[in-house]
């Protein structure tokens, strides 16, 4: 049994072929719409989602499944005290396949351990997301033709913003991709980021304050949005909210083919007058997602 829990579950290769897949279904979805006929996924959000739990529930149904959970842990047994170990023993008996969100850092792998089901780990923490890094995986292979040798600006929250961190262990594996890390002092890339991920690999990599200095060498710019679920002081968030805003003026001067990234959502980050421009590539990554996810669904459920 195979579960998702990082990036790193899937080597580059099984990657690609389920990115490969993934296209397939975008492009004939008919193909795919029975099988999994009398499969159920259950989602289990113990933390706010619109995106991810939506997806995976739209991804199962597109496929002729169905599905069940809860999202909000007030409305489970958590609030009586059950453990993530003893819900999803029970869950197993319910389900075929569970995509699980915490709060906590490692829960879906705890879960992981005790299950009869393959877990996908919908977001731990400030720790991993691995199927939004699928999802802008395959956005960046489509819009760039491959995932070797581009130069990818990380803008935001990259201490707390799990989307970040996945995919920088995902794209640590390609060849000759460059990395642009752009933040306040306080919201650096955690030191396990710097160290083991990009230093280890002997990436190129540079850390900057100001997204001005930057915008015309890159080739993504992936926007994120400051975690204000993470901090400890109300005030410190308020200090760091708006520290980026990307605006059409600051677009001026980026390359004609630098495409703009967000796993979403936004505030402030992105203005709106950035998305009827042609790089704004933010709402097209949301509609890969339900792709993926199927993807993914059909992967560990062994149906491919
Ligand atoms: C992200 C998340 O939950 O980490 N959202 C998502 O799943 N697309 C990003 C965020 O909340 O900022």
């Amino acid at each position: 049994m195979r579960h998702l829990l990082s990036p790193l579950d899937f080597s580059l290769q099984e990657t690609e072929e389920l990115l490969d897949l993934a296209h397939d279904i975008r492009i004939n979805p008919d193909k795919y719409a029975h099988k999994c006929d009398g499969k159920k996924i259950a989602t289990l959000f113990y933390e706010p989602s619109t995106r991810t739990r939506l997806s995976f529930e739209a991804a199962m149904m597109n496929m002729g499944g169905s599905v069940l959970g809860f999202s909000e842990a007030s409305s489970s047994s958590v609030t009586k005290g059950e453990t993530v170990g003893d819900t999803i023993k029970v869950v197993s008996n319910y389900a075929d396949i569970c995509a699980i969100r915490h709060p906590k850092e490692g829960a879906p792998r705890v879960a992981a351990d005790y299950s009869g089901i393959p877990i996908v780990n919908a977001g731990d923490g400030g720790h991993e997301h691995p199927t939004q890094t699928l999802t802008d995986l395959m956005t960046i292979r489509e819009l760039k033709g491959s995932l070797d040798g581009f130069t990818i600006g990380l803008c935001g929250d990259l201490k707390f913003g799990r989307t970040v961190h996945s995919l920088i262990h995902a794209l640590v594996r390609n060849r000759d991709v460059k990395f642009v890390l752009i933040s306040p002092r306080e919201l650096r890339v955690p030191d396990y980021v710097r160290e083991d991920l990009l230093e280890d690999n002997g990436m190129e990599y540079k850390e900057v304050e100001r997204l001005e200095d930057v915008i015309e060498s890159l080739d993504i710019l992936y926007m994120t949005r400051v975690q204000k679920e993470r901090f400890f002081s109300e005030d410190e968030y308020l200090r760091m909210k708006d520290y980026y805003i990307l605006d059409k003026a600051k677009l001026d001067s980026a390359k004609s083919d630098m495409y703009v990234l967000h796993p979403l959502p936004r505030v402030n980050e992105i203005s709106t007058d950035v998305d009827d421009d042609p790089r704004a590539k933010y709402f097209e990554q949301v509609h890969n997602g339900v792709f993926v996810r199927q993807a993914i669904i059909l992967t560990l459920l062994n149906l491919v």
